[in-house]
């Protein structure tokens, strides 16, 4: 069996998120593509637990999941943010840090916060990078993986109402606004031979390239 796997025009596609923000972003990447979306949400498919360890494990948790409940090919995105002088954290479990219901106000305190006691004051001893591996999975059990990243700097307090998650406390390198204060175009933009500033738009490059057909 070969893992072939490509969309072409007016194929569906699950984008197997629960995260508006996301499916936002995701639906303005495929814009070229004319793909007929749903999402996971939409479909009311139950939402997997998270259990992987690793950004990879989670992707293909939830592309798989909602591939075998929906019938179609499914795209997942594990995302995360890894602050170096926290060791990596809150890695996988970012979405967690801001309990239930999401309060990320509160994560990206509970971030400044462990900066603050680790002596972090400075721009150098805060960087930063914001993760994304997308999963593509067929319901047959195939898939493939897209990982892209963005690198920063975690800034305090924060700044601006766009985007969503800790996009407000995070300035990408080369740049001196935060995520939260770039209007989505800015922030996740991608065009065919544009690689794209976010970690999302990254990845989604890797995909677009691999499957799909403009
Ligand atoms: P998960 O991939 O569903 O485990 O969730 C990842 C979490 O990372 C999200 O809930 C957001 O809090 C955070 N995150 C992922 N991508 C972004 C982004 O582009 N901006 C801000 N936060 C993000």
């Amino acid at each position: 069996m070969t893992n072939e796997l490509t969309l072409k025009r007016g194929d569906r596609l699950c984008i197997a998120t629960h995260n508006p923000g996301k499916l936002a972003e995701f639906k303005d990447l495929f814009a070229p593509f004319g793909l007929d979306l749903v999402s996971a949400g939409e479909l009311g498919l139950p939402e997997p637990e998270e259990t992987g360890t690793t950004f990879v494990e989670n992707a293909r948790l939830k592309a798989h999941a909602a591939a075998k409940a929906s019938g179609l090919i499914s795209l997942s995105d594990d995302s995360g943010l890894c602050v170096e002088a926290l060791n990596g954290d809150p890695g996988v479990y970012t979405a967690d840090w801001a309990g239930v219901p999401r309060n990320f106000d509160l994560a990206m305190q509970r971030v400044e916060d462990l900066l603050q006691e680790a002596g972090a004051t400075e721009p150098a001893n805060r960087r930063a990078s914001f993760n994304a591996t997308l999963c593509l999975a067929h319901p047959d059990g195939r898939d493939r993986l897209f990982v892209g990243s963005a690198e920063g700097t975690m800034i305090w307090p924060p700044r601006g109402k766009l985007g969503f998650g800790y996009d407000p406390a995070f300035i990408p390198d080369g740049h001196d606004r935060t995520f939260g204060e770039m209007p989505a175009e800015e922030k996740h933009s991608w065009t065919p031979g544009r690689e794209g500033l976010s970690h999302r738009a990254r990845s989604f490059a890797l995909f677009a390239e691999a499957c799909c057909e403009l």
